[in-house]
């Protein structure tokens, strides 16, 4: 039996090569198996919770994170792509899931109290932000979902989805829902670094390469990557662990073979770093080169992307509002039927 895979992003500003690697590779990748079912959320309702006054930056992302997607192959024939808050069954779902969870398990979410921590709302935590794990499980549950592909951050909401379906089933004494699996990333891509080699590469910390930089752009950021600080003359032997420019080949370059001997050269003296950043960055240009010559494409054309939003919202609102109305019946609720 296919999968039916439902995955997707909050909308927050463009997409680098820790979501390439991290998800857009695979997602891309489950999307060629035409046994899969695939639907690719935009979560801006999500997105929302903690940017109440700030809608007009979620609208734009959601127009650079779409754009994103299709640059990278994500196909609107293959995959389902649509725009959460375009789909009210979600909402009403969400009200239905929220009476079985209590707002102490909300509380001891990891991924909720870490973001909590993070985000610095001190005492004034929005309401609808607490609640976000019911809401994504209403995401999961609405399309009938028997897998979510995410990082293992998003692993806590899996949990609670799950737990969803399980409680309403058994109170509701039905198998209306479908309870998802998780599906990590491949081995090793997880999360990519930064190229300061500090932390994992992300917007806040400003160490990224976007998948819309462009060639230059993507050249000198390599040309500025963290190496081995120690290896300081060209004959010097250096070090290969912790230098991001051998993680980002291990990563990206498929010569395996090309990577080993760079390796040994370069522990053994005698390669320097010019010459290793020279060739990631050809490494890196032949990934992102198709990727900017699709988004060629569609960019400038918001209303071509907008048209592919609402083609795949209005695909995904008839199949919500299938499982919506199976919910209804299971509780008892339809009354007018
Ligand atoms: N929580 C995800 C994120 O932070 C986005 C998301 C919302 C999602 N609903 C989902 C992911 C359902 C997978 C399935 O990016």
């Amino acid at each position: 039996m296919g999968k039916v895979i439902l995955t997707g992003d909050r909308p927050s500003g463009k997409l680098h090569l820790g979501h390439y690697v991290g998800s857009l590779k695979n997602r891309v990748l489950l999307q060629e198996d035409t046994n899969n079912e695939m639907f690719i959320m935009i979560a801006d309702q999500q997105a929302l919770t903690d940017n109440a006054k700030n809608p007009q930056k979620v609208r734009e992302s959601i127009i650079e994170v779409a754009l994103d997607y299709l640059a990278v192959g994500l196909d609107p024939s293959k995959s389902t792509i649509f725009i959460q808050s375009q789909i009210p069954q979600l909402a009403e779902l969400t009200v239905y899931y929220l009476n079985l969870v209590t707002v102490s398990r909300l509380e001891r979410n990891p991924t909720v109290k870490s973001e909590i921590e993070q985000k610095a709302f001190n005492q004034s935590v929005p309401a609808g932000f607490l609640v976000y794990p019911v809401s994504q499980a209403a995401d999961i549950t609405a399309f009938n979902a028997t897998h979510v592909p995410v990082g293992d951050d998003q692993k806590p909401m899996l949990e609670q989805a799950r737990e969803v379906v399980r409680d309403f089933n058994r109170i509701y004494k039905t198998e209306t829902l479908i309870e998802p699996e998780l599906m990590l990333p491949p081995k090793g891509q997880g999360r990519l670094v930064g190229i300061d080699g500090k932390g994992k590469m992300s917007k806040s910390l400003n160490n990224g390469i976007y998948l819309s930089d462009s060639a230059d752009e993507v050249e000198k950021k390599v040309m500025k990557m963290y190496t081995d600080p120690n290896h300081i003359r060209v004959e010097d032997p250096g070090q290969v662990e912790g230098n991001v420019v051998f993680t980002y080949l291990d990563i990206f370059d498929e010569d395996k073979e090309k990577v080993a001997a760079l390796k040994e050269h370069y522990r053994a003296g005698g390669l320097g770093d010019v010459k290793i950043k020279r060739y990631l960055n050809e490494v890196l240009q032949s990934l992102l080169t198709p990727i900017r010559e699709r988004r060629k494409e569609y960019e400038g054309n918001e209303d071509y992307i907008l048209e592919i939003l609402q083609a795949g919202s209005e695909k995904a609102e008839k199949i919500a509002a299938q499982t919506l109305d199976d919910v209804k019946t299971a509780m008892g609720i339809n009354y007018f039927k």
